[in-house]
């Protein structure tokens, strides 16, 4: 399931021109002059210029952190450990001043910098797309982000005026709605199955715009949000097919899609770095992908660091809208994930870590709260499709077997079960709130004990990756005793 070969760089297409699909913020986002004078600082120039602080006032004298080893030396010492869990451990440090057997200094990484991120880890984050994803066009780029919360709403700034609407899947993150809401961008929701966003129902809506009198008058959505690996919430994974659906939908009606994907290393089949499903910026040749990927799930979500891939020319504007909000990520995350990743850890270690820890235990977590759920739950009150990535469980609940099923609105039967789940001590997070439908004005979606909507929201989420497997499996049987108690009405 590799992506295909890829032919040497030259060989490959350059991106199509996408400026036109600027929003005016976007296309009115510039290269900062302040910025520019950057770059000229190297060899025997003398700077009078930029508003750099003294170094000698920063109170940090070196920056140290203990990780875990993936060195292949670490591997070895761990198999010899007398404890077979215990893990390898090392002991990175940043200096205050440039060494020449380090990748990064504080006095470099925790002063002003470009927009772009420091250049160690930016270059290995360029280096790691180009390996695992390997792009099909010749003038891809990457720039770091704080995030993809961060990333998606540049996204958003990028491409989206007031008034515009996104494509987005039925049941969606509830941050990116967020984000969209406040902006007036509006969201279109397209069908779901087992895999994720149809792209049967994406083609359907795009081919039949303008038939209804809403849209006589509003020009074609060119925008798509999707979440194709471990969907949150729903855990939906897109086979290599329906990536390709997808993409040659966006071809034919000339989309850009926007690819987030936290959850692309926690493929629980992904053994190796070469067993990976494709992600959909490993095979758009024109430039349409705008890929967001994150530390978030693999590393830590508190280091604020991610990395956004797409097209040179839409990177260049992130970069000028990075210089005017967040710089560019902290400097003491970078510096720290610099001297992990492209000292200790390298490509590879990287690689071995994200299958050998990270997937693995997501693996485990995900297969035993599956086990839990099967077995304490009554199957005839509800079940759920067993995820292949990501961390969540969309447990669906068949209100068709509750007593009151018909005479009462599906809603309040389900407020009803989230109420004894609540008084049986297991929380799972209501279906409604992955809805894209319009929250009614007379319910307060913060007061979640008393508001349910959408009657078609029957599901719960469920997620395996935080609680211990003592409470999983306490959980399970509380959850089944609620679903018990509820049924029996
Ligand atoms: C689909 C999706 N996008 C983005 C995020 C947030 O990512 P980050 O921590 O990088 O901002 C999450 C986290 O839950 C998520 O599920």
């Amino acid at each position: 399931m590799s992506p295909a070969p890829t032919p040497s760089t030259s060989q490959l297409p350059m991106a199509k021109d996408f400026s036109s699909f600027l929003s005016l913020e976007g296309a009115a986002r510039k290269k900062s002059p302040l910025k520019s004078l950057l770059p000229l600082m190297h060899g025997d120039m003398i700077s009078l210029g930029g508003g750099l602080p003294h170094p000698s006032t920063f109170p940090f004298h070196s920056l140290s952190a203990q990780i875990t080893g993936m060195r292949p030396q670490d591997a070895q010492q761990q198999q010899k450990a007398k404890e077979p869990h215990t893990k390898a451990s090392d002991l990175v440090t940043v200096p205050l001043a440039p060494q020449p057997d380090k990748v990064e200094s504080l006095t470099a990484s925790l002063q002003y910098g470009v927009g772009t991120g420091i250049k160690s880890l930016r270059d290995f984050c360029r280096e790691h797309v180009r390996s695992m994803h390997r792009p099909q066009y010749q003038d891809w780029d990457i720039i770091l982000s704080a995030g993809n919360t961060d990333a998606f709403s540049k996204t958003v700034g990028l491409l989206c005026n007031r008034g515009d609407k996104v494509f987005v899947e039925e049941w969606t993150y509830p941050t990116a709605l967020e984000t969209l809401d406040p902006l007036g961008v509006g969201h279109i929701p397209i069908e779901m199955d087992g895999e994720g966003m149809t792209a049967t129902g994406l083609r359907r809506v795009l081919d039949n715009w303008g038939s209804t009198p809403e849209q006589a008058n509003e020009p074609k959505p060119r925008v798509v949000y999707l979440i194709p690996t471990g969907q949150n919430p729903t855990g939906a994974t897109m086979s290599i097919q329906r990536r390709m659906d997808i993409l040659s939908v966006a071809q034919d009606h000339d989309l850009i899609l926007i690819e987030d994907d936290p959850y692309y290393y926690l493929q629980f089949q992904a053994s190796d770095a070469n067993s990976y499903v494709p992600s959909l910026l490993s095979m758009d040749t024109d430039g349409r992908v705008i890929r967001l990927d994150t530390f978030s799930k693999t590393l830590a979500p508190g280091c604020r660091v991610g990395y956004m891939s797409m097209n040179a020319r839409f990177c260049d504007i992130m970069q000028y809208h990075n210089e005017v909000t967040i710089q560019q990520p902290s400097g003491f995350s970078q510096a720290i994930l610099a001297e992990m990743l492209v000292s200790h850890w390298g490509q590879e270690g990287y690689r071995r870590y994200l299958t050998e820890n990270v997937r693995t235990e997501y693996l485990k977590r995900s297969q035993f709260l599956q086990t839990q759920l099967k077995t304490r739950i009554n199957p005839k009150f509800a079940s759920f499709i067993e995820p292949s990535a990501g961390m969540f469980i969309w447990i669906k609940i068949h209100l068709d077997q509750h007593p009151r099923y018909g005479t009462a609105k599906d809603s309040v039967l389900m407020l009803d079960l989230f109420r004894k789940c609540v008084e049986n001590n297991v929380l799972m997070v209501p279906g409604w709130q992955f809805s894209c439908k319009p929250k009614p004005t007379d319910l307060d979606p913060a007061d979640v004990l008393n508001c349910w909507f959408d009657e078609d929201a029957t599901y719960l989420r469920a997620t395996f990756a935080y609680a211990s497997f003592e409470q999983m499996e306490e959980a399970s049987i509380r959850f089944g005793h609620a679903l018990d108690q509820i049924f029996a009405a």
